[in-house]
């Protein structure tokens, strides 16, 4: 598909296309006579690394100490009784091992048929488990689960293995309990568009099966095509339209879990209301696989909008970038349901990975909108105001705006793919936090500074490209660091300069991608030390012989039992 030349607007006016015309052209406007500002202002007053942007921040202790327990490594005889807990051990049992009874139904196989499993999507993180369990029931991943309970054998509960922070790995030789085979939509209710659903149903399959019913799924990411539903709610995934329909700790309805000893937790409810005891489901949203493994998912999906309108807008500076935000949103209003942005390095990586790029001019910024709505005529007469305001004050200084469903693809894959580009490009480092959005670029622009003061950002030098977008509409920075391979020496420049940072400006550590094994031991960058220790209390009450995910999510604790 290619975006069609712009339509220049005559006198500065901007007149929104007619419907019929928003089928054929996009280009909406030009003013491409301003000079880009620089895209990184010079700066003379370098950020140290040991300094934080509010020295008077409080910092926390951090815990480093290695895990306390000691789990069984897998025998024969495990894989025969794993096999004697499903109902097709052939196609459910992965393992390299010689189970002990040959007429289990389990054939071993070569690591290397392991390897997907055991590395993450990044290829950072790498375990070397010998068994992959892929169960087909809730009854099943219970079974499973309380065999290794009794045994202590150390799981990791994986979806669609997209997470990016190295928690739906092993860290050593944990079983891998996927949720591949939990691939079912049990109900979905057309009155209130509730769905209940197995763990292991890929978003995306969601998403088309309730659209054909009017419906869509009120989460929606890059990663669509693989991720697991279950595995967006163990991360509490956040996404591209967080800013309209909020987050699963309020979209989510009930849970199935299976517990680390293997009881099955089941609040499955479809109630919007319930106020009977403790909301014991949030605690498994964002719990990422640390005290049970969540089998099946109840959530609430809103209506289908029938109107859709993506525009993609040049900005000068980041300054700018904020003013179009506040105007989008008076403008826009509750139509509204995606405002993303990405600098000019961000930009270039996709353009390069192959994305079309719809500008002429190179730009400092980009920022793409979204709305959603019910009355095309309606939305696009806001549409309308809102262009007409953003020329006048040269808040932006070009645009694009899809005409049809297509182009409106190819407008957010510009946004869409810049993960992929940069995991093409190199070893990446992601950082994923939170902070006060007038804060956002100028850690992007800090880091650059520091490699180019130790010589080491350039095209033909270790760093890459540093690259900065993400949801700023819910003040959500991505940073992505690209690497010519994953060195001690480029992390030790990054870190813990990164998570000092944005601790110095009460940010958080993890916006939306979670812990994971990346981060178990930083937590205490954005929670406090009482925070940290109920949320070790919680996990040793779930999960008392710490058999799942061990070593991610929290700093290590004592044994209890
Ligand atoms: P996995 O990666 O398999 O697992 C993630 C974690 O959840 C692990 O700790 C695992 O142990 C645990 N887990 C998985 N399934 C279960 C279960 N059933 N029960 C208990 N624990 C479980 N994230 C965002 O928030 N916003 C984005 O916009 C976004 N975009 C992305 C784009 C790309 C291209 C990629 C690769 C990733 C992106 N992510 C994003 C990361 C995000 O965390 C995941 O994509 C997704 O939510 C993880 O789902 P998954 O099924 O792949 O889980
Ligand atoms: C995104 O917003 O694109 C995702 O969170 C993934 C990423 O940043 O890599
Ligand atoms: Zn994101």
């Amino acid at each position: 598909m290619s975006l069609l030349p712009a339509a220049k607007i005559g006198g500065r006016r901007v007149v929104l296309p007619s419907r019929a015309a928003l089928t054929s052209s996009s280009r909406l406007f030009t003013t491409s006579t301003a000079t880009p500002a620089p895209r990184v202002s010079p700066r003379t007053n370098v950020f140290p690394s040991k300094v934080l942007a509010n020295p008077s921040a409080p910092r926390r202790a951090l815990a480093t100490h290695a895990s306390p327990h000691t789990y069984a490594k897998l025998t024969g005889e495990d894989i025969t009784a794993f096999a004697s807990f499903l109902s097709s051990p052939s196609s459910s049992l992965l393992t390299t091992i010689q189970p002990s009874d040959s007429s289990c139904g389990v054939k071993p196989v070569g690591q290397d048929e392991l390897d997907g499993y055991n590395a993450d999507w990044m290829n950072k993180y790498k375990g070397r488990s010998q068994l992959v369990v892929k169960p087909k029931s809730t009854q099943e991943v219970a079974d499973v689960v309380k065999y290794c309970y009794e045994k202590r054998i150390a799981v990791v509960p994986q979806g669609g293995n997209t997470g990016l922070v190295g928690g739906s790995v092993p860290v050593e030789d944990e079983v891998i309990i996927s949720t591949a085979l939990l691939n079912k939509v049990r109900s979905f209710d057309e009155v209130s568009g509730t769905l209940v659903c197995d763990a292991g149903c890929i978003l995306e399959s969601l998403d088309r099966e309730i659209g054909a019913k009017g419906y869509m799924m009120p989460l929606d990411l890059g990663a669509k095509g693989s991720c697991h539903i279950g595995g967006n709610v163990a991360t509490n995934a956040g996404g591209l339209r967080f800013l309209r329909y909020g987050s699963l700790h309020g979209n989510v309805l009930g849970l199935e879990v299976v517990l680390p000893n293997g009881e099955v937790l089941d609040g499955l409810s479809t109630l919007r209301k319930d106020n009977t005891g403790f909301d014991l489901k949030q605690l498994f949203i964002g719990s990422e696989g640390s005290i049970g493994l969540i089998t099946g998912v109840s959530i609430v999906t809103p209506r289908r909008p029938s109107a859709q309108n993506v525009a993609v807008f040049a900005v000068d500076s980041f300054d700018a970038v904020q003013q179009v935000f506040g105007r989008v949103k008076s403008h826009c209003g509750e139509i509204l349901s995606a405002f993303e942005f990405m600098d000019q390095d961000a930009f270039n990586l996709v353009v390069h990975h192959g994305i079309k790029n719809p500008f002429e001019a190179k730009h400092p910024f980009y920022v793409l909108i979204e709305t959603s709505g019910s009355n095309k005529d309606h939305d696009d007469e806001k549409l309308s105001g809102l262009l007409e305001e953003l020329m006048e004050s040269s808040m932006i200084t070009d645009g694009v705006m899809a005409q049809d469903e297509s182009q409106a693809g190819s407008l957010w894959s510009l946004r869409e793919s810049i993960a992929e580009a940069a995991g093409k490009k190199g070893a990446v480092y992601k950082y994923d936090l939170s902070m006060p959005i007038p804060k956002m670029n100028e850690l992007v622009e800090h880091l650059r500074q520091r490699f180019n003061d130790a010589g080491v950002l350039g095209q033909d030098k270790q760093i890459k490209d540093v690259v900065g977008y993400g949801h700023i509409g819910d003040g959500n920075l991505h940073i992505n660091i690209v690497a010519e391979a994953y060195a001690p020496e480029i992390e030790a420049l990054i870190e813990p300069y990164v998570y000092e940072w944005t601790s110095g400006v009460q940010g958080s550590i993890s916006a939306e991608h979670g812990l994971g094994y990346m981060k178990a031991e930083k937590i205490g960058y954005t929670k406090g030390q009482k925070s940290v220790e109920w949320m070790q209390r919680i996990k040793g009450l779930f999960d008392e012989r710490g058999i799942f995910n061990p070593n991610k999510y929290l700093p290590s604790q004592p044994a209890s039992k």
